[in-house]
């Protein structure tokens, strides 16, 4: 199977603790931070922009998983790839020329991901396969923290597993023991989590219980 990568989420971290925040998700095992970037017209939120990416490249050595929701990644990639954000993912939904700005990341030597919000079909992201490291499954309505899980993704996850047996397959929202469970049997390897990691008595223990889980339960249903 594919590396197993566990990312909290700091959209979920104490916001006036950040750097602090991240050391304690990397002291904790994290694999990986997810960073969720908002324009407040992709969706209706706003969050973080550049400098706090930089803050968290200085505070830590794992990777920032970038996550964009914006209408127009074009304009703000250079300075998220600039501030230390790597992958870097976008909407496909996002109205732009998707596959020249997936081109443009990796023209930068970082990896290129490809998000889906959960209406849409699995098939918009098969013609930009060959341009992307990472496919991220929205498994809530993007824009805020906190929400419950929609389990109506996970046949789109197996069948982009069955295709591509090594890809990276990551999702995020609502993700926590149940649901670490169902998306590792679908074929999921990467996991976003936000409240469930930030708001664990003891993230250490709570990410070596997901990675145990996600082991045994990995491709059960692809
Ligand atoms: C939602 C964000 C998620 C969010 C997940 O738009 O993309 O990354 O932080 O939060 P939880 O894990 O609380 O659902
Ligand atoms: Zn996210």
């Amino acid at each position: 199977m594919p590396k197993i990568v566990i990312m909290p989420s700091l959209l979920a971290a104490d916001m006036g603790r950040l750097a602090e925040e991240c050391r304690r998700a990397e002291a904790a095992g994290a694999d990986a931070l997810h960073m969720d970037v908002m324009d407040g017209h992709f969706v209706p939120n706003l969050s973080m922009g550049p400098d706090i990416v930089k803050m968290a490249h200085a505070a830590v050595k794992i990777p920032l998983d970038t996550h964009l929701m914006v209408t127009q990644p074009q304009h703000v990639c250079a300075a998220f790839i600039k501030a230390g954000a790597n992958p870097l993912l976008i909407h496909v939904e996002a109205p732009c020329d998707v596959r020249a700005v997936l081109q443009d990341i990796r023209r930068h030597h970082v990896r290129a991901g490809l998000t889906l919000n959960p209406e849409t079909p699995v098939e918009a992201v098969f013609p930009y396969l060959d341009d992307v490291d990472e496919v991220l499954f929205m498994s809530v309505h993007p824009g805020f923290g906190g929400q419950s899980f929609i389990p109506q993704v996970l046949p789109k996850v197996a069948a982009l597993r069955q295709r591509l047996p090594e890809l990276d397959i990551s999702i995020d929202g609502g993700i926590n023991r149940a649901s670490t469970i169902a998306a590792a049997e679908h074929g999921v390897n990467m996991f976003v989590a936000g409240t469930y990691l930030f708001g664990a008595p003891d993230m250490r223990a709570e990410i070596a219980h997901m990675r145990s889980a996600i082991q045994n339960a990995y491709g059960k249903k692809v």
